[in-house]
């Protein structure tokens, strides 16, 4: 069937975190909702139609997962990405993050250290301090201007990639402007501290976003080898939250970690679930993958007493498993077009970049920096002036020689002037001040609304 994904439609009044909240988390109901990631389009068919079969029979009591629901995801993966998985490595979770929890307890101890790649979906780092312990950053890196253009620091717009000599050949265009993995920087973690005595690392394992929210990297096979030789070489464990796999934007490809190899598999837990792809995040319903024996019995001892999948959950999960590819495959067009219109708009509005500046590889997330823009209007907290940046380098709204952006009264900006409800980017920790992250799964009208808002808020200014 045909979904219609410019019809607008109104939440207001559904108990909905996005749209019935402003007052409460933002001071003011005058504001377009972009923030908390989950889509204002309806979900498929398939699933209204399951979960209506199931309410036709009157009784919600206690249920477990049928065979033929493992059975889907376990098709499913094959049919998407070639891995062959068993029946026995699957657990149905009540949702990802929680999944996320479990997972850190399972491979560390009170004490131990965990790995994360911020900017990053931030209740990472609860998911870790909540357990008893301590994060390590290992930053991802804005790699910016490598084919010989430079960036100005807090020069404006996209046209802050600034040329050499004109005509000049390749090495003068405006190289890639994209989020890589900080390799050094994770080896060096690993290294026993010189001194005596030598204190030795305490990382049990790494939290990976694949593809990544915010930044919207779908990593390379060749990225996740080199990250997964570096953590199996230093026996740990790789968490990886796949929850965005399915959002692909034009036509990029998703590779899960846990299928480079026998030993990366063995490694590896793997989070999935349908709630971002087919926007049924209300109904808690996700899925960990883990082969390797152990590892699993970790696992589900962490995760004792939590339960599993509602009823309704593990309906409309095994409907969209089975019936969801026509969808998908509408709304990965929908959500590239959208992408391209936001970029092309932003293109031209004076301070604020798309990163990068032709929108994600993957999920429907726009990473907006705005340092530019906060710096020409003083939104800077002078304190800072002169530090630089930790390892990971420098990020634009960091810390520089104006001072680091001043991210409450860029919060204000989005709010009250741009009147747009955003995720501001510090909050996913190092790398992401000055930032702000737009939610595009809307219809194009509420992104060409949000468009005009940031634009005339920016020219007023
Ligand atoms: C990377 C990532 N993991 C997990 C979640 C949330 O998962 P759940 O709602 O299943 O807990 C999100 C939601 O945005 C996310 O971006």
């Amino acid at each position: 069937m045909r979904y219609d994904f410019d019809k607008v439609i109104d939440r207001r009044g559904t108990g909905s975190v996005k749209w019935d909240l402003n007052e409460e988390l933002f001071g003011t109901d005058d504001v377009l909702d972009m923030w908390v990631a989950d889509m204002d389009f309806p979900c498929p068919q398939p699933v209204i139609d399951a979960l209506r079969r199931r309410l036709e029979h009157p009784i919600f009591g206690y249920g477990f997962p049928p065979d033929s629901l493992y059975r889907a995801v376990m098709d499913r993966m094959e049919r998407f990405f070639g891995w062959k998985i068993e029946k026995e490595w699957i657990t149905f979770t009540p949702g990802v993050v929680n999944a996320l929890h479990a997972a850190v307890r399972a491979v560390a101890e009170v004490g131990d250290e965990i790995v994360v790649q911020p900017p990053v979906y931030y209740p990472f780092f609860r998911a870790v301090t909540d357990s008893g312990c301590r994060l390590v950053y290992n930053r991802l890196r804005l790699e910016e201007s490598r084919a010989g253009a430079r960036r100005e620091p807090g020069a404006e717009g996209t046209g802050t990639l600034t040329r050499g000599r004109p005509g000049a050949g390749p090495a003068d265009r405006p190289g890639p402007v994209r989020y890589v993995m900080d390799y050094d920087d994770l080896e060096e973690h690993f290294r026993t501290a010189p001194g005596f005595p030598g204190k030795s690392h305490r990382i049990r394992g790494l939290i990976l976003c694949s593809p990544h929210n915010p930044v919207g990297r779908v990593w390379s096979r060749e990225e996740l080898e080199r990250l997964a030789e570096i953590c199996l070489r230093n026996d740990c464990v790789i968490i990886s939250d796949e929850i965005h796999c399915d959002l692909l934007l034009g036509g990029s490809r998703h590779v899960p970690t846990a299928t480079l190899s026998p030993e990366v598999e063995a490694r590896t837990i793997t989070l999935m679930a349908p709630s971002k792809s087919f926007n049924l995040a209300g109904l808690s319903a996700s899925f960990a993958i883990i082969p390797d024996a152990g590892l699993r019995r970790r696992f589900e001892r962490a995760r004792a007493g939590q339960g599993g999948v509602n009823v309704l959950g593990l309906v409309a999960m095994e409907a969209v498993l089975r019936e969801g590819d026509d969808y998908l495959s509408q709304l990965n067009a929908y959500l590239t077009r959208n992408m391209r219109f936001f970029a092309g708009v932003l293109k031209d509005i004076p301070g604020v970049r798309l990163v990068p500046p032709e929108g994600p590889e993957g999920t429907y997330l726009a990473w907006v920096d705005m340092s530019a823009l906060a710096r020409r209007r003083g939104m800077v907290r002078p304190e800072k002036a002169g530090r630089q940046d930790g390892p990971g380098g420098a990020s634009p709204g960091g810390a520089g020689p104006g001072g680091a952006v001043d991210d409450e009264a860029l919060r204000r900006f989005m709010l009250h002037e741009a009147r747009i409800a955003t995720d501001p980017g510090y909050v996913f920790g190092p790398g992401g001040e000055g930032f702000h992250r737009f939610n595009l799964a809307c219809p194009r009208s509420v992104v060409e609304e949000a468009a005009a808002r940031l634009e005339r808020a920016v020219r007023a200014g």
